[in-house]
């Protein structure tokens, strides 16, 4: 006979298992500057995303390629060419987000301000057009000098009267992305634990990450802080040194797009604890943008993380103070350039 004993034990009456609910592939980015050094690594890992449903590549040539390639993916989202200024306007139509990685890269002995001339004039074309054709976007710009591009994108979005400043972001993540892998390499620590707000701008000095609020908290001598400082501010010129005049930082730089555009579209999703660094129209310092830690909502930046720039160390307030006036000039620069045109 059947003993009790021998018969499996009742589990507890259980919930059946939650459904995986895929959340849905609604949202529509368009990358211009698509089939570049960073276009076309950031076009795949956007590929890639559950989030986007449709994916717009445009560049001046070269597109139609990358798009054949990327769209035999077998990912939810569709990707469609657009080539050339008369088929911007498709392009833009109805997207909820638009990077825009366009314009000439660095060669060894150039500043990022050295690439004013010919980027200010592509970023300002381009804005233009964001500004007549997806006013309500979420706009990503990746072109250097990030410090005078994004003020060039706010004074053409105010000239077309749609100016949104909680939608507009300079894409710094790649500060981040470095100074994450450089601090947990010099003291042993989980990658996956750390992240180190940075802070400022995205050239040379003006770009402080914070090591004093990072996660985990974490002691550094006066010269680990200052070593690890400078590393983070020349990595640009490392990658760029190191490519010996073929271009500047694009895989990294792809990557850390990438995150920043997935942050965006999970704000847009609703998530409501998504927190990046952005170079971002700000009063967290008398300078009108800064990059600093941000939420992310539906609306775009929703606040800013103020306690990260309070109680700094010694060292911080020292390289803050020095930031200011290059950071100063380089939006200055940016600004009188659109205005030059009004
Ligand atoms: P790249 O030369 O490889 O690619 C640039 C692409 O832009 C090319 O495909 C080109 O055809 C396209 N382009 C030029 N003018 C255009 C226009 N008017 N409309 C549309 N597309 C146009 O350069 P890259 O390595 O991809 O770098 C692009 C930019 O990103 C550079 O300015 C670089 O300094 C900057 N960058 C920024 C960061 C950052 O952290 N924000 C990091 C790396 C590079
Ligand atoms: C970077 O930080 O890698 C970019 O801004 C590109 C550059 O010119 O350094």
């Amino acid at each position: 006979t059947l003993q009790a004993s021998s018969l499996p034990k009742l589990q507890p009456k259980q919930k059946p298992a939650k459904q995986f609910q895929p959340r849905a592939s609604t949202f529509k980015v368009a990358l211009l500057g698509a089939a570049g050094g960073i276009g076309q690594p950031l076009g795949l890992l956007i590929k890639m995303s559950p989030l986007v449903s449709n994916l717009h590549l445009y560049d001046i040539a070269n597109v139609k390629g990358v798009t054949a390639d990327l769209s035999h993916c077998n990912t939810p989202s569709q990707v469609h060419d657009f080539t050339g200024s008369s088929e911007l306007a498709s392009c833009l139509n109805g997207v909820d987000v638009v990077v825009i990685p366009a314009g000439i890269p660095r060669k060894p002995g150039m500043t990022r301000d050295d690439l004013f001339n010919i980027n200010a004039s592509i970023v300002m074309t381009l804005v233009e057009a964001v500004a007549i054709h997806s006013p309500d976007a979420f706009i990503h710009i990746i072109s250097n000098p990030v410090n005078s591009t994004v003020p060039i994108a706010a004074e053409v979005l105010k000239q077309k009267g749609v100016y949104n400043p909680k939608k507009l972001f300079g894409v710094t993540t790649l500060d981040v992305v470095r100074a994450n892998t450089f601090v947990a390499q010099k003291k042993n620590l989980k990658l996956i634990d750390v992240d180190v707000p940075v802070i400022g701008g995205h050239a040379g000095i003006t770009i402080l990450p914070l090591l004093s609020k990072m996660r985990p908290s974490v002691t550094f001598t006066d010269l680990e802080a200052q070593e690890l400082t400078a590393r983070i501010q020349n990595a640009g010129t490392e990658v760029v040194e190191a490519k010996d005049g073929s271009g500047s930082a694009t895989l990294s730089m792809a990557y850390a797009a990438a995150r920043f555009v997935e942050s965006s579209l999970r704000a847009l999703d609703g998530d409501g604890d998504v927190y990046e660094c952005s170079f971002v129209q700000s009063e967290l310092t008398d300078l009108p943008f800064f990059a600093s830690r941000v939420k992310l909502g539906k609306n775009g930046v929703e606040a800013f993380i103020s306690s990260d720039i309070r109680g700094l160390t010694e060292f911080e307030v020292k390289a803050l103070d020095a930031l200011k006036p290059e950071l100063k000039a380089s939006i200055d620069k940016g600004v009188s350039f659109v205005q030059k045109y009004a």
